[in-house]
């Protein structure tokens, strides 16, 4: 980076500090890492002005699952006219936001890039500073916003379409990871399950709901031993749905698919729920907080409230809006970084593979 941009950053950094000082920023949040293109502004990390999401999931569903190139290509022409309806939507111009946040990993690369470049150039030619998101900071950072009085420490069982993670978030931006999957991410895992079931994608909203109608005892599914106490594998359970399927279907048989879906939800939801619960009760955590698309199952919410009443804990679901991609969780988790002084060069790259922890 030459001169010009390496005083372009000490100004932004100033920029920044005053901002920490004042304890308030108006962010301008973009997230594009995977299928949704979005953008929303947000104020001290809490308050939604806007929140633009524009959904690629038609364009993928054709294909069984996301196809990263055509989603850089969506990203492209959606990235300009989102960002521009979220400001209109808050009736606020450029000149009036504090800062520009972007998603810059994990997700797909060429996806990240597209958000990446665009903020880059937003935040130069504005003169804003530019705060780098970790896209499951974000997932997490939704509950700031649904929960406006929550403070850390709180355990959070993250739970999306890519990760599966049980973390104690310490304080805003600190975490401990405590236990996550061995393979599939739960999302990933309903995806998987669905597909065998013929459901489109994402199967896994559809898989909740078909699961409403059958029995969730119906179908005997294999207990998942692991050795770390947190962790957990959805594995044995998709192998076991796979082959109950096929066996069926190469009998000629009828596949009971609204009690195989039950079944299935069932055992991932008793899986997940019970970690996070025994996470909590280990480290004597007072409140549970759901992140994450897989945060809108049915059966894992009604699992999870269940629980948590049975032991005391407080129990924190944003809703479905927020548990799916979006920005405005972008821009939460942005707020609380830019109050930590974390800013971004022009250098800043997307990081298809950036952990949490
Ligand atoms: O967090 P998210 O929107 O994107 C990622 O960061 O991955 O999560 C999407 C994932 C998909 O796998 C989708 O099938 C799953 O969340 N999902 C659900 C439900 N709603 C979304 N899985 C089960 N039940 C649901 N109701
Ligand atoms: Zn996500």
């Amino acid at each position: 980076m030459g001169e010009r941009t390496d005083s372009w950053l000490t100004r932004m950094s100033l920029k920044a500090a005053e901002l920490k000082e004042a304890g308030h920023a108006t962010i301008l949040a973009i997230e594009s890492s995977c299928d949704e293109t979005a953008a929303a502004l947000v104020r001290d990390g809490r308050q939604v002005l806007s929140s633009v999401i524009a959904s690629q999931i038609p364009l993928h569903a054709m294909y069984g699952g996301v196809v990263p190139e055509i989603a850089s290509r969506k990203h492209v022409e959606s990235v300009d006219p989102v960002v521009r309806e979220a400001l209109a939507k808050a009736e606020m111009s450029l000149e009036q936001v504090d800062a520009v946040a972007v998603t810059y990993g994990p997700g797909l690369v060429g996806a990240l890039l597209v958000g990446v470049s665009y903020a880059k150039a937003l935040a130069y030619a504005a003169d804003k500073p530019l705060i780098p998101v970790n896209h499951i900071e974000g997932h997490v950072s939704a509950n700031y916003i649904a929960t406006p009085d929550l403070e850390p420490p709180f355990i959070c069982l993250i739970a999306s379409g890519g990760h599966s993670h049980i973390v104690r978030v310490e304080d805003y931006g600190r975490y401990t990871l405590l236990g996550q999957t061995m393979d599939d991410a739960a999302g990933e895992a309903f995806d998987k399950a669905a597909r065998v079931l013929n459901l489109p994608y994402p199967g896994g909203p559809l898989l909740d709901k078909l699961s409403k109608e059958g029995n969730p005892l119906a179908l005997q599914l294999p207990h998942v031993k692991i050795s770390g106490r947190y962790d957990y594998s959805f594995s044995g359970l998709k192998t076991a749905l796979i082959n109950r399927v096929h066996a069926l279907r190469q009998r000629g048989e009828n596949i009971p698919a609204a009690d195989i879906a039950a079944s299935f939800q069932h055992a991932v939801v008793e899986l997940l729920s019970d970690k996070a619960i025994l996470a909590a009760l280990d480290t004597g955590a007072e409140t549970v907080a759901l992140a994450g698309g897989v945060a809108s199952n049915s059966g894992l919410r009604a699992a999870m409230a269940e629980k948590c009443a049975r032991y005391g804990l407080r129990l924190l679901m944003p809703p479905p809006i927020l548990c799916t991609d979006n920005a405005a969780m972008i821009g939460s988790a942005a707020f609380y970084r830019l109050m930590q002084g974390e800013v971004a060069g022009l250098d800043l790259n997307a990081c298809p593979s950036l952990r949490l922890v």
